[in-house]
């Protein structure tokens, strides 16, 4: 499953590590359409965030710890251009991210990347929640993580307790990684697990 390749990239980048319940059967295929039917767009604000994340059982305490994954990985000009002209974000962090990813919707810098954790890209670490206290989420979905709003208490905590982030992250992990898994004979268990089976 997944959950199962997530983890092990992890190991390779410093982070936590779990006991990942065996057995999980994956699909052999998969769906765009499906996928961004249930995935929720950077636009989102937090109540959009806490909304789709408790259609999955996920509360905002799984939503805080799950969004830290973006200590690692980068995305595309298009999915955060809009943000940097936002009130909410730091201009210093905003002015940097502007020479790659310039305001003018343009097909030569949409897929211009950058970063999700400006501090430590590479290590997963709590760094991504400090970025939030001095307002430098990438993505607008980030932000709305720390504006004022009901999971502020919770950015905090993670950004001052790396264990309490740990700790919570594994938890949400494995409780999405419960989330309707196959069964029977639907699927089938990968050898490996970033492929289909041959
Ligand atoms: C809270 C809701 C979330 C939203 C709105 C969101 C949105 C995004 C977006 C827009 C990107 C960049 C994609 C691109 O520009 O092509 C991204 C990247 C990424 N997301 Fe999320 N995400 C969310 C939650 C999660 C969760 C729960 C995980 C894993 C536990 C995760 C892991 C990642 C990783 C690892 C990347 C980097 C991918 C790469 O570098 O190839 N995200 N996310
Ligand atoms: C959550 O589920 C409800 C009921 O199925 C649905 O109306 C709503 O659009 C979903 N919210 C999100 C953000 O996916
Ligand atoms: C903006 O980011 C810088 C670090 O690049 C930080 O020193 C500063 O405090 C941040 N500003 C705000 C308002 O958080
Ligand atoms: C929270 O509100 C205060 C006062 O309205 C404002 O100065 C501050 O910038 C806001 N912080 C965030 C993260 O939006
Ligand atoms: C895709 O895989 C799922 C789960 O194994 C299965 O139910 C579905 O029939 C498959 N769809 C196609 C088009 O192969």
């Amino acid at each position: 499953m997944a959950s199962a390749c997530f983890l092990m990239s992890l190991l390779l980048l410093g982070g936590p590590s779990w006991t990942v319940p065996l057995g999980r059967r994956d699909s052999t295929n998969s769906s765009a359409t499906m996928a961004n039917s249930d995935l929720p767009p950077p636009q989102f604000n937090l109540n959009q965030l806490i909304d789709s994340f408790g259609n999955k059982t996920l509360n905002p305490t799984d939503l805080v710890a799950l969004s830290g994954a973006h200590t690692i990985g980068q995305a595309r000009c298009t999915s955060f251009r809009d943000h940097l002209g936002e009130a909410n974000i730091n201009t210093t962090f905003a002015a940097s991210l502007r020479t790659s990813c310039p305001a003018a919707q343009s097909t030569s810098t949409d897929n211009n990347l950058a970063p999700l954790d400006v501090t430590t890209p590479n290590t997963f670490d709590n760094a991504y929640y400090s970025n939030l206290l001095s307002q430098r989420g990438l993505l607008h979905s980030d932000q709305e993580l720390f504006n004022n709003g009901s999971t502020d208490s919770i950015v905090q905590n993670f950004a001052s307790n790396p264990s309490a982030f740990t700790s919570a992250f594994t938890t949400a992990m494995i409780k999405m990684g419960n989330l309707s898994p196959l069964t029977g004979t639907a699927g089938q268990i990968r050898r490996n697990c970033w492929r289909v089976n041959s």
